[in-house]
């Protein structure tokens, strides 16, 4: 880092990049970490749906925010604008202290009635649930209305595109500035989709669910490899892969598993993956259980995790779990 700039630690303000931030849990996660006086970069892929969004957070926050919210277009599928990204930061700023790998799409269409969006959702938490007490994972889904879940090759390439290689993208190329930090976090903003209980595959389950010491990127990819494979070859019933939400389930698992390769490897960050809960944004048809305010408070408490506090961690909301 020839030309990187000396940073003060003592008297400089502290620096937050939150992906995904035009709209949804991204757009809160500004608002929150700005209102307590951290300068936020908030990344869009689209510049002007990422300028509009910047403008509508000071007009809430009011004009004497304006210094703490930045714009940057970051569109996290392409390596070209990460490094624009990583060379503003660094002339800019010369470190940072808070990364929020947020952005994050479904991989999903739903045909039909979008409830079954909601349907979907609750009997998977079920599931989930009567695991945790013991019992089996649960029927096959079917739904009353008469939506249904439309999932493409192209799509599940572009959400393990999205969800897991632009996280880790992102993550490898700030590292070196968060380790500028006094406090460096990583948030993964994750899902209970991703939850190892979902994943009838018992070697992608192995492989994700592996101790520390076995847990590597390349194991981890080869999952994601052999997924997208069996995909084109119609064959993930076959092979046993999740039934819907498919590459999503996947790229949230994956993402869970790296955030503990990482955590690992730099014992001196605080890196934990969450999941919001189900949340009334854009990616949720609008359907959920809690609005953005509610869901971002447990990802800004992340965030903002004392010297010390838990890393390579999965979370829900405000509860630690250990979904490996
Ligand atoms: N809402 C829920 O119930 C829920 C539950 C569990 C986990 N999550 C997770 O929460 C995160 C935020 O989702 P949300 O609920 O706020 O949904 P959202 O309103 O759909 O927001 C998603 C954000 O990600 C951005 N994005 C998508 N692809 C991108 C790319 N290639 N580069 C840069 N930005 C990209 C979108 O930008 P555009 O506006 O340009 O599309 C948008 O700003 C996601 O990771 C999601 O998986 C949400």
């Amino acid at each position: 880092m020839g030309d990187e700039v000396v940073v003060d630690h003592a008297t400089t303000k502290r620096y937050a990049l939150v992906t995904g931030a035009n709209r949804g849990i991204g757009f809160e996660i500004c608002r929150q970490l700005a209102s307590k006086g951290i300068m936020v970069i908030l990344a869009s892929r689209n510049e002007k749906r990422g300028i509009e969004a910047r403008e509508r957070l000071i007009k809430e926050l009011g004009s004497e925010f304006g210094n703490y919210v930045i714009f940057h277009q970051l569109d996290v599928a392409d390596p070209a604008s990460l490094d624009a990204l990583v060379n503003f930061i660094k002339t800019k700023f010369g470190s940072l202290d808070i990364l929020v790998n947020n952005a994050g799409i479904n991989g999903v269409e739903v045909e039909g009635d979008v409830s079954v969006y909601t349907e979907y959702v609750e009997a998977e938490l079920k599931t989930m649930l009567e695991a945790g007490h013991g019992g089996v994972q649960g029927e096959a889904f079917h739904p009353q209305g008469n939506g249904r879940f439309v999932e493409t090759l192209e799509s599940a390439k572009e959400c393990i595109e999205t969800n897991y290689y632009g996280a880790k993208r992102i993550t490898q190329a700030l590292i070196p500035l968060l380790q500028l930090s006094r406090s460096p976090r990583i948030v993964n903003v994750s899902s209970s989709l991703g939850s190892l209980v979902l994943h009838p595959n018992e070697w992608a389950k192995g492989v994700f669910s592996s101790e520390d010491n076995s847990l590597t990127e390349e194991k981890v990819e080869e999952v994601l490899h052999e997924f997208l494979k069996d995909f084109k070859e119609a064959k993930l019933q076959e092979n046993h892969w999740p039934h819907h939400f498919a590459a999503y389930k996947v790229s949230k698992a994956a993402m869970n598993a790296y955030t503990r390769i990482i955590a690992k490897k730099y014992p001196s960050f605080c890196i934990n993956s969450v999941c919001p809960g189900f949340t009334r944004t854009e990616i949720s048809y609008g359907l959920g259980q809690f609005s953005v305010a509610e869901s971002t408070e447990a990802l800004v408490k992340l965030a903002l995790l004392p010297d010390g506090g838990p890393s390579g961690c999965f979370f829900t909301r405000d509860e630690a779990f250990c979904l490996y």
